[in-house]
């Protein structure tokens, strides 16, 4: 059979993401030497070969889909879409026999009112043109763990693609034990990225929860590719043309980039937080280059930097409608955790994601930047705090006296402004 996607016919790819981390993605699309063509709020627009996606999907770290565009046209109800998706050869994408089919769409167009109907449209299309050429019915299901169609029709525009990654790409697939509020994983990664942590630097993750930071932190400093993690595949592996040889090439192309990073430092208080980020750092394979801490964040052993410097991450908790008492409690988290950047962190660049400005005034630091993110629905601030060098307070030891740190290490002075 002669497969109608040829590895190297420059194509359109949509790479899709979470809503505001398009910025990142573009950085790590331009970073893998492709040129965007568009950017929006949740993604970017590329020309790259169906070989280049097999890179893309084992290498992007803030990305959902990588979408191939197999046609785009006007539409204006249900009968016009099954005619022009069933115009296309079918048949030479996607495997009849011992394949299996998943279509998802997102519409926003008058003729769709039920949300099912334009992915069953599409499914009928696809599979009736299989049928009628080869004369074997391919299955189908909601799974999406073999070949994957993508419809998006908004207005009277369509746009049909070939999924080639299936599975989001952000869900790596080692946090098999969530916490409190974990992060999705490509946004902890986009934090990362904007720290610019690349595994030279110190690196403090206080308050870990499940560990997402201090694991996507560990796999960009080592420069492991998040798709090498991946169980069960990709959907590109699962169309007709699928070449098994130039994969295995890639892959151990990526494999050969790992280096070894410094130690990172995590703590959290709560020991069950402890145990859910040791063990997703276990399948992610980085525990051996995370330290676990169960303590207050104020107890954490902060490495002294030396030039290459030294990074904060935290995500402390917040919340949207909080009795007064959780956030007189919140904000005397915050301020003591300001108090922990001066005192314990000189030399480091913090950066601290919060839903909540009023927690973050807090702090009692001035943020030298800010930059909106989403986490799911809440739009938060990813502030920068830029802690000073200066001699570092002791460490408070049973009966010891404290030294008062010598001029202003780690401050800029209070803000009144973190939003
Ligand atoms: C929002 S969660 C962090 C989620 C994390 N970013 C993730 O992706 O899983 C906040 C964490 O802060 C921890 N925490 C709260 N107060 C603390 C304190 N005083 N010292 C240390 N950890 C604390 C909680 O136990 C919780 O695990």
């Amino acid at each position: 059979m002669d497969p109608y996607l040829d590895l190297d016919q420059p194509a359109r790819f949509n790479i899709t993401c979470h809503r505001g981390l398009a910025p990142a993605l573009e950085a790590e699309v331009r970073a893998l030497g492709h040129e965007i063509e568009s950017a929006r709020e949740t993604g970017v627009t590329i020309q790259a070969t169906l070989r280049d996606a097999y890179r893309l999907n084992l290498c992007l770290r803030t990305a959902f889909h990588v979408l191939y565009e197999l046609a785009t046209f006007r539409c204006h109800d249900g009968d016009e879409l099954y005619d022009r998706v069933r115009d296309l050869p079918w048949d030479r994408i996607v495997p009849a026999e011992g394949g299996y089919l998943t279509v998802v769409s997102k519409a926003n167009t008058p003729s769709v009112t039920n949300t099912m109907y334009p992915s069953l449209k599409v499914k009928d299309a696809i599979v009736d043109q299989i049928t009628s050429v080869l004369g074997i019915r391919p299955d189908s299901g909601p799974d999406a763990d073999g070949s994957v169609v993508t419809l998006h029709w908004f207005g009277d525009e369509v746009r049909l693609y070939v999924d080639t990654s299936g599975r989001k790409l952000a869900d790596r697939g080692y946090r098999k034990r969530p916490h409190t509020a974990p992060l999705r994983e490509s946004l902890a990664a986009a934090i990362v990225l904007a720290s610019g942590y690349d595994g030279t630097q110190a690196l403090v993750n206080p308050m870990c929860g499940s560990g997402t930071l201090a694991i996507e932190a560990a796999l960009i400093g080592s420069g492991r590719a998040p798709g090498l993690l991946r169980a069960g595949g990709f959907a590109f592996q699962h169309l007709i043309g699928y070449d098994p040889a130039v994969f295995k090439e890639i892959r151990a192309e990526v494999s050969g980039q790992s280096k070894t990073p410094g130690l990172i430092v995590v703590t959290d208080i709560d020991p069950d937080a402890i145990d859910a980020a040791r063990h997703n750092a276990e399948t992610a394979g980085v525990a051996q280059l995370i330290d676990f801490e169960c303590c207050d964040f104020a107890e954490t052993v902060v490495p002294d930097v030396d030039e290459a410097g030294g990074i904060v991450l935290v995500n402390p908790e917040y919340g949207e409608r909080l009795s007064q008492g959780e956030e007189e409690a919140l904000a005397e988290t915050y301020n003591r955790f300001g108090d922990f950047l001066k005192q314990e962190c000189p030399g480091y660049q913090a950066w601290l994601l919060t839903g909540n400005r009023h927690l973050a005034k807090k702090v009692g630091l001035r943020a030298s930047k800010k930059q909106t993110l989403f986490n799911g629905s809440i739009e938060c601030r990813l502030l920068r705090y830029d802690l000073y060098r200066g001699s570092k307070k002791q460490r408070k030891q049973p009966g010891a006296e404290v030294s008062e740190p010598q001029g202003a290490p780690g401050e800029a002075p209070a803000p009144q402004d973190a939003s």
